[in-house]
């Protein structure tokens, strides 16, 4: 793709001269396509002064923390520190049950974390890190600030994201943002020519604050965190052997807060409901159910309940956005 060849030789020269020969960069990495791109561009542009962080905020899918831990070091080569942080952030929730409470208290407890990690790497380096490196993209930036009467930058009022400028402006950092002119397909190419591996650059978003958001109620109720992650992991890779994982936006679990009885082998059960979600989307603004069949739904729920110890009952989402919204919370 020659247009992505240029914007890539163009990028590299223009963070180049942007942070300039001796000045060092930080950037979160959430496991995502957007900051792992924006991350892997600026490697290739500054090399070892860039310093990247993965917080492990204890939200994190089954296996998480491996898996893009070893993307990042073994197929990346990007230099970074995992952080883990779940029991600092688990506690800080412990009986949280309000959405939103759970966003801010995750918000504040990343920027917390975020600062330890600049502070410590400041001592390291003997002066300040001067940049941070986001993998903002075009429509984040429409979206936040929209043009008047456009109806968009609506969902800022419903929930709040964090993801978006949500670092502590006193530590006066210079963003740098070499994907904000471009669209999700384009950073996609773009990370193909950089080699990032195109199964990781087709990935399912995920939101910043976790499976808080999927878990209703107190994060920490009961195997709660656990099941969830089983459940997830089972229908996501039920999704990729159908080979149905590309054309949904997003799909997950969601964990009820609900107990239902069952009967499992010759006795009564009193466990866990779980919902499943997936759906089609452009941007994630509006969003359809996706109709699976039947077939593939029986075969989730039967695989769930006999596998996974606390579920019983597994009921699929059949609500578009909106009215519904795409998480639960
Ligand atoms: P909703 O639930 O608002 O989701 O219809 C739209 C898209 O945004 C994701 N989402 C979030 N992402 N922080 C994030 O970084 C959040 O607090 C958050 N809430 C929802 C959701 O997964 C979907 O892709």
């Amino acid at each position: 793709d020659w247009k992505m060849q240029d914007v890539l030789e163009e990028q590299l020269k223009l963070i180049q001269s942007t942070i300039g020969p001796t000045e060092h960069a930080i950037c979160a990495l959430s496991g995502g396509v957007d900051s792992t791109v924006a991350a892997t561009l600026v490697h290739k542009a500054i090399g070892e002064r860039l310093h990247c962080v993965f917080v492990d905020n204890g939200l994190l899918r089954y296996k998480e923390r491996e898996r893009v831990m070893s993307t990042f070091e073994k197929e990346l080569h990007l230099p970074v520190t995992c952080v883990d942080a779940s029991e600092k952030f688990l506690s800080k929730l412990k009986g949280v049950t309000d959405p939103e409470e759970k966003r801010k208290m995750i918000g504040r407890e990343f920027i917390c974390t975020f600062d330890e990690f600049a502070l410590k790497l400041e001592r390291e380096l003997g002066k300040k890190p001067s940049f941070l490196v986001q993998g903002t993209l075009y429509p984040d930036v429409i979206e936040s600030c929209p043009p008047p009467g456009s109806g968009k930058g609506h969902s800022h009022t419903i929930k709040s994201h964090h993801n978006v400028g949500g670092l502590p402006k006193e530590m006066q950092l210079k963003l740098v943002e070499p994907l904000r002119w471009l669209f999700k397909d384009e950073v996609r190419k773009l990370g193909e020519l950089m080699n990032v591996p195109v199964g990781f650059l087709k990935r399912h978003p995920f939101p910043g604050p976790g499976l808080a958001v999927r878990i209703l109620g107190d994060v920490t109720q009961g195997d709660a965190l656990e099941i969830i992650r089983e459940v997830d992991e089972i229908f996501i890779n039920s999704l990729k052997e159908a080979g149905l994982y590309d054309s949904i936006w997003q799909a997950f679990a969601v964990f009820l807060p609900v107990k239902t009885v069952g009967v499992q082998g010759d006795r009564r059960s009193h466990s866990n409901a779980v919902a499943l979600r997936a759906i089609t989307s452009e941007d994630g603004m509006t969003a359809d159910w996706y109709q699976f069949d039947p077939k593939f739904l029986a075969d989730v729920s039967a695989k769930v309940c006999n596998s996974v110890r606390g579920v019983n009952r597994i009921v699929y989402d059949i609500t578009s956005k909106p009215p519904a919204t795409v998480e639960w919370e």
